[in-house]
């Protein structure tokens, strides 16, 4: 390991040396923040399984479609298996009052036993949809099974689903529909076993060449904070 002025440097050489704890800890978190989801799904006999899951990301709006990876199926994996059973699952955000719980769902229990069962998350179920959703979260998206992709350079596998349904908690979503997520107290992945509060810094306008990008943001909040225009606007109105 080299070391410059101010920070420590490592080669490809070094992080292939690294023992495997610490090399996987300073690969998870070199990316950055992660989103912070339970994955809930069930299998044809009616057993709920939860997993927590840092990967899930946005892969395009129209049609409204997300993706998470799935480490390699080697070794058998329920939420991979439930989903492509029954084609169905759900992505719930967590939130800061579900942690504990949240990481623990990441434990290996065996296929007849749902992580629900050894947590206090709950299960909640919607007419109509035969997985179950997390009751506790604010942010609850259902997910139909489109495709998988193996990644060729470790076994994993991208999934992509359809955004069937999204359930949002009263007071996150402003009137452009962006979800504020520091209201719901939603939490990101810092590594493999970090959570993180983030809070709203600012949001802008839409980036053009040329132009300098506004603030949305507005001085007017409840608590004399900048908030967003549309939560200031929904503030005044109620
Ligand atoms: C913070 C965190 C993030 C995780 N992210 C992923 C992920 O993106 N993909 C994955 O396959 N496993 C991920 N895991 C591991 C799964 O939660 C773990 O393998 C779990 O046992 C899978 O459960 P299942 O066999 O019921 O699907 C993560 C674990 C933690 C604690």
């Amino acid at each position: 390991m080299e070391n410059s002025d101010i920070r420590k440097v490592f080669t490809r050489e070094d992080i292939d040396q690294m023992e495997k704890v610490p090399r996987l800890n300073l690969v998870n978190s070199c990316v950055g923040y992660k989103s912070a989801n339970l994955i809930a799904t069930r299998n044809l006999d009616g057993k709920s399984n939860l997993a927590m899951f840092g990967s899930v990301l946005h892969i395009g709006s129209n049609p409204p479609l997300l993706g998470f990876i799935q480490r390699p199926i080697s070794t058998p994996r329920d939420t991979y298996a439930n989903i492509k059973e029954s084609g169905w699952f759900t992505v719930n955000h967590v939130s800061t009052s579900m942690i504990k719980d949240a990481h623990h769902t990441s434990a290996h229990y065996d296929t007849n036993e749902s992580e629900f069962d050894h947590t206090a998350l709950e299960e909640e179920y919607v007419e109509g949809v035969e997985v179950p959703f997390v009751a506790e979260s604010p942010i609850q998206v259902l997910c139909r099974f489109e495709n998988e992709y193996p990644i060729q350079e470790n076994g994993t596998v991208l999934i992509v689903a359809a955004i069937e349904m999204i359930r949002v908690d009263f007071g996150l979503m402003g009137d452009d529909g962006w979800l504020r997520l520091d209201k719901g107290a939603v939490v990101a992945v810092n590594g493999l076993d970090g959570y993180s509060l983030p809070r709203l810094l600012n949001r802008f306008s839409y980036a053009r060449p040329g132009e300098t990008s506004e603030s949305l943001l507005v001085h007017n909040g409840k608590n004399g904070d900048d908030v967003p225009r549309q939560i200031a606007d929904s503030e005044t109105a109620s």
